[in-house]
């Protein structure tokens, strides 16, 4: 059997260095071509020389020249268009190996155009950064369709939707529930929201992740994200996407058919399992890691969501029942928000109130080129870097 070759986009971060623990697992089966880093670069060397990719993409050609030299055979690419280089690269065409995946697992609204690029490749995309589909949903589905390539999910909510909707057809589906832990404020009453600190919402109760994502998941703009990530992924409308929150973390989301019956997906909260599930094309491989043990007890508890407390989650399904332009502004906003908050520039409920005011501000248009999404992403952090100065 051929070995899946990868391109990983964001390999020294959390989704990227679990990607690697699961091509651990399975030597015979997957073949690193590529890495990237931004700014953990000692981290990257130790993956090099674990590896050995071929290509890797950097931000300076200070680093560059320094890998260079201590890696020769290393083709690297540096500067401004280095990750889309590098989500593009093919193996020579006398090789013949199997389908490129490119793992895309960088954080935030960058990782899109390298998205494109790995498309027009002919790559498939196993995509763990939700505000990919966000911003370009429409037109990345388009692609997809033009060039012939899947997006396969790495989010443990949507890769258990695929798992749950096991080939049914979408129209004796009802409704999608993704499920919610609530984050570390779950319980908080609202007046108390106002004097959360950067250390106490970096501090997720199931998950170690990122750090943009740990925020979003304390404001719960993660699972707003999510409702618009599935939107594009299963082509089904916001009124048949729901949340609940599910503070155990053991079940990853469920779909509920016309006929009652809910089909739910289990597991430990380890992004291993769905970005195994995403990198062998969706089949089934045992696993060495501890997976459910049933000998102990568990709880499942379900509650609804109280979006008085996180109007994060109201600010995308407004902003997926708008449509056009209107996630990718919410996404921008938020993005901005988020690095205002871990700077301490403002409070953590200044950021719904940051996104909603440059929603506010902003007649939605359709995203169809890559040309609109990048002066509107602009606009956007314009927006709310002025507004948070007037603020
Ligand atoms: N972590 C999870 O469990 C999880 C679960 C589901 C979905 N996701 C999604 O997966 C994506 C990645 O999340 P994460 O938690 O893995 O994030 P993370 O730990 O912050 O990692 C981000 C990666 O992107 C790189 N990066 C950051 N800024 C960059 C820039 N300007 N240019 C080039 N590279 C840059 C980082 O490089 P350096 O570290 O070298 O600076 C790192 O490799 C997010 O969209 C998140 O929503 C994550």
């Amino acid at each position: 059997m051929k070995k899946t070759p990868l391109l990983i986009l964001g390999s020294t971060g959390s989704i990227g260095r679990q990607t690697l623990e699961v091509v651990q697992a399975h030597p015979d089966r997957f073949e690193v071509l590529g890495l990237s880093a931004c700014g953990q670069m000692d981290r990257l060397r130790e993956q090099i020389q674990a590896f050995h990719p071929r290509v890797v993409a950097i931000g300076t050609s200070v680093d560059a020249k320094r890998l260079q030299k201590e890696f020769p055979q290393l083709t690297v690419f540096s500067g401004e268009d280095a990750l889309c280089q590098l989500a593009a690269w093919s193996p020579p065409k006398t090789e013949t190996t199997a389908r490129v995946v490119v793992v895309m697992a960088l954080a935030g609204a960058i990782g899109i155009e390298p998205v494109f690029h790995a498309m027009a490749a002919g790559h498939d995309i196993a995509l763990a950064t939700k505000e990919v589909l966000v911003v370009a949903g429409a037109l990345i589905q388009k692609q997809a369709k033009l060039y012939g390539v899947r997006i396969l999910p790495i989010d443990s909510e949507h890769s258990a939707i695929a798992q749950c909707l096991g080939g049914h057809d979408l129209s004796t589906v009802k409704r999608l529930i993704l499920t919610a832990s609530g984050g570390p404020f779950r319980d908080w009453p609202r007046e108390k929201l106002q004097s959360v600190t950067v250390d106490a919402a970096l501090k997720h109760p199931n998950w170690s992740m990122g750090k943009k994502i740990t925020i979003d998941s304390a404001t719960m703009m993660n699972k707003g994200l999510e409702v618009i990530e599935a939107h594009w992924l299963f082509a089904l409308p916001a009124s048949q996407i729901e949340v609940v929150i599910h503070p155990q973390s053991i079940v990853h989301s469920m779909v509920e058919f016309v006929d009652g019956a809910v089909i739910a997906q289990l597991g430990t909260p380890d992004m291993k399992l769905p970005i195994q599930y995403a990198l062998n094309g969706q089949h089934r491989w045992a696993v060495p890691w501890p997976t459910l043990d049933f000998r102990k007890k568990h709880r499942l508890d379900f509650e609804p969501v109280d979006t008085r407390r996180f109007p994060c989650l109201a600010l995308a399904y407004s902003a997926l029942h708008t449509g056009g332009s209107m996630p990718l502004v919410l996404n921008a906003a938020n993005e901005v928000a988020v690095s205002l908050f871990l700077e301490q520039k403002m409070t953590f409920l200044d950021i719904p109130r940051l996104v909603e005011k440059v929603m506010n501000e902003h007649t939605p248009v359709p995203v169809d080129s890559l040309s609109i999404i990048r002066e509107l992403d602009l606009w956007a952090r314009e927006e709310a870097q002025r507004h948070m100065v007037v603020a």
